[in-house]
């Protein structure tokens, strides 16, 4: 299956691409985690994309469709995969359509996972990752074993640098303004699925799974 994940900011996205990745056995496309890479290695993308991540707009739709159109044609996308954190904004939506088109795929399901402002605010400005193995911690939920080291790989955990308060409020305008028509494009298109995203971790991963299995017996 070809799944987009669609929330806003610290909704869930990550954690739950990541459990289905592993229960489906399809890769999770994290396209903030493909530019955190690239600003940590200095690359050019790095580069182009640091000072855009930082103030908490998007990088641009051209930039960002290069970057998908190369990573769905990788040997592990046979089998579908999860596009966790794009599309952003229509063109982007557009212009996925138009790649997949081409090679004769279309997207199955957009699962848009919701939360509140407050919940997107109090969980990133607790939220800390490896920045060696991009796993995920939070404060709150889901502290780490020993203090502020990552259990998988003992790398000092670190708050993401667009994960302040202040960005995180830009970060929300930027996803109503952008990202939220979104839900219109795939619920005209039939294949829109809301999730609600406040319950914990597993109460949502059983609805997305849920979702899933329903869609895949029909
Ligand atoms: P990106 O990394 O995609 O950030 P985001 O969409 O803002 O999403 P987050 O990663 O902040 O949150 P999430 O929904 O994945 O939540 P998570 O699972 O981590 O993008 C970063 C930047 O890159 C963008 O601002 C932009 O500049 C650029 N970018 C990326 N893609 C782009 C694109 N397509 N176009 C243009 N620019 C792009 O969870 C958050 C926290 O909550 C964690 O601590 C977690 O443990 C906790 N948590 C999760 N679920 C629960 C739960 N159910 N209950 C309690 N705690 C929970």
């Amino acid at each position: 299956m070809r799944l987009v994940f669609l929330g806003p900011p610290g909704s869930g996205k990550g954690t739950q691409a990541r459990m289905v990745s592993e229960s489906m056995n399809i890769p999770q496309i994290s396209t903030g985690d493909i530019l955190r890479e690239a600003v940590a290695r200095r690359t050019d993308l790095g580069k182009k994309a640091r000072s855009y991540m930082d103030a908490g707009q998007l990088v641009p739709d051209d930039i960002m469709l290069a970057l998908i159109e190369k990573r769905v044609d990788g040997t592990d996308c046979t089998g579908g995969y999860i596009l966790d954190g794009f599309p952003r904004t229509l063109a982007q939506a557009m212009g996925l359509d138009e790649i997949l088109t081409q090679r004769g795929e279309t997207i199955d399901l957009a699962i848009l996972i919701e939360v509140a402002d407050e919940t997107v605010v109090r969980r990133l400005t607790r939220r800390r990752i490896c920045p060696a193995c991009h796993a995920l911690y939070n404060l709150d939920t889901d502290r780490p074993k020993r203090d502020n080291l990552c259990d998988r790989c003992g790398v000092e955990l670190v708050l993401r640098s667009d994960d302040e308060e202040k960005t995180v409020r830009t970060r929300l305008n930027v996803y109503r303004n952008d990202t939220l028509p979104l839900a219109d494009y795939y619920d005209s298109k039939g294949i829109l699925r809301k999730v609600d995203g406040e319950g914990s971790v597993d109460e949502v991963f059983a609805s997305i799974m849920g979702i899933l299995t329903e869609v895949r017996q029909s």
